[in-house]
């Protein structure tokens, strides 16, 4: 079989990619190691910014989101047993986000490629990128069985932090850098209101908290913890005390609560992988980098890398000219460490981290006060969390 881009990964990234392929001529063929169901059942953030949701709209997948998402202007932090509303909208002059879950995304980038009737290869095996040094790669993979090769004139790796792109690439040709944080974030997902209309980031001496939404009637909330905890000793009722123990009275006591459907940790990291491309390979989305959750970047940066190599590829092809595709990694990587540093920087300053004690404590309550009480410094905030521009 021959394609003109093979893309590695039918997450957000690579179903994004082929969207915007697609809708622009360009044959695509996406391959993942497991199937749609499996794909659709990661429970991940869901707060988009407008460069990713307009970027949504330009691959025919909006029309879901503008009915169903929730365009949030701003957001509240809330330390020292009080709420601080950051005005995003009148900080970044009039830019909101919108909230809308990664799980819906993929699902109508799934349907729209359907549509499209653009081809996918689900639970292919084995799946390795080829001779991309050269001017010929291709990549190969086993269905049922059965050894396939696809010859292609590029291939992006849009397979996660798990995947084979980056593993595939030699050692002395590529940099990472990693930050491990010293602990988790359990999440719960249930069918109560949420708590209030708008996002809560939560500072408290016992830990993290956040209050996020899917729906108007689904709530999506996290509690800092330690990294060695399991889900099973998490009852529902714990986590309910905890998480009410680290809002303020006036949320705590408006909390709904009821039985979760969905429980888990998962730890926080910060990983950039330099470069993202290597002659006809790229890297795209958490293939090349990964984020802790905290302001919600990991999608939104998985969208602007798309933005990046889409339009290199689609100079490329309509105006012969690879300047785009040469000048890849280092666009997306520019914008990526800004979004490294902004998560960084927030999770810092709403976790309590082991070794820093009431003296931390202190100095986070300090930056807090600064924040939400200089307008320059929540500008910088709302202009970051509403997302750069790309
Ligand atoms: N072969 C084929 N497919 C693979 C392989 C492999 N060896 N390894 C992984 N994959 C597939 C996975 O099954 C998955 O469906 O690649 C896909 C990668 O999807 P994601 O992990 O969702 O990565 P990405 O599309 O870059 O999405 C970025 O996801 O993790 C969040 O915070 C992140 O929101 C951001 C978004
Ligand atoms: C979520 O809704 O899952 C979410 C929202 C905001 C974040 C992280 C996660 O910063």
């Amino acid at each position: 079989m021959r394609t003109q881009v093979v893309i590695i990964g039918s997450g957000p990234s690579g179903l994004l990619l082929g969207q915007l392929l697609t809708g622009a001529g360009i044959d695509n063929v996406i391959l993942d190691r497991v199937g749609k169901d499996y794909i659709l059942g990661r429970v991940r953030a869901g707060v988009l910014e407008e460069g990713t949701v307009g970027l949504l709209d330009k691959a025919g997948s909006g029309e879901r989101m503008h009915a169903e998402g929730l365009p949030h202007d701003g957001f509240s932090l809330t330390f020292d047993g009080r709420d601080h509303r950051i005005d995003l909208f009148g900080l970044s002059g009039g830019k909101r986000v919108m909230v809308y879950g990664q799980t819906e995304v993929t699902r109508d980038l799934m349907e729209q490629r359907g549509k499209a009737g653009a081809p996918t290869i689900y639970d292919a095996t084995d799946v390795e990128p080829r001779n991309f040094d050269g001017e010929a790669p291709f990549v190969t993979y086993v269905k049922d069985g059965v050894s396939h090769r696809i010859d292609c004139d590029f291939i992006a790796g849009c397979d996660g932090y798990h995947g084979v792109s980056r593993r595939s690439v030699p050692e002395g040709a590529i940099r990472t850098f990693e930050k491990v944080y010293p602990f988790g974030w359990l999440g719960v997902l249930a069918d109560v209101p949420p708590v209030d209309h708008e996002l809560i980031y939560a500072n408290h001496p016992r830990g993290f908290a956040l209050c996020s939404m899917r729906s108007l009637t689904r709530s999506r909330y996290y509690i800092q913890c330690s990294l060695d905890e399991k889900t099973e000793d998490w009852s529902d009722d714990r986590f309910w005390d905890e998480l009410r123990c680290r809002l303020p009275a006036h949320h705590a006591e408006a909390l709904v609560t009821g039985a979760s459907f969905e429980k888990s940790i998962a730890p926080l990291r910060s990983f950039v992988a330099e470069p993202m491309r290597f002659g006809r390979l790229f890297l795209v989305g958490d293939a090349a980098h990964i984020v802790p959750p905290t302001g919600a970047k990991g999608l939104n940066l998985a969208a602007s890398d798309v933005h990046y190599l889409f339009s290199g590829l689609a100079e490329h092809y309509r105006d012969r000219s690879d300047a785009g595709i040469e000048a890849y990694s280092a666009r997306a990587l520019a914008r990526v460490w800004k979004a490294v540093r902004f998560s960084w920087w927030m999770t810092t300053m709403l976790h309590r981290f082991p070794d820093t004690g009431d003296f931390g404590q202190k100095i986070q309550e300090a930056e807090l006060d600064y924040l939400t009480h200089s307008r320059a410094a929540s500008t910088a905030l709302a202009e970051n969390y509403v997302g750069l521009p790309f």
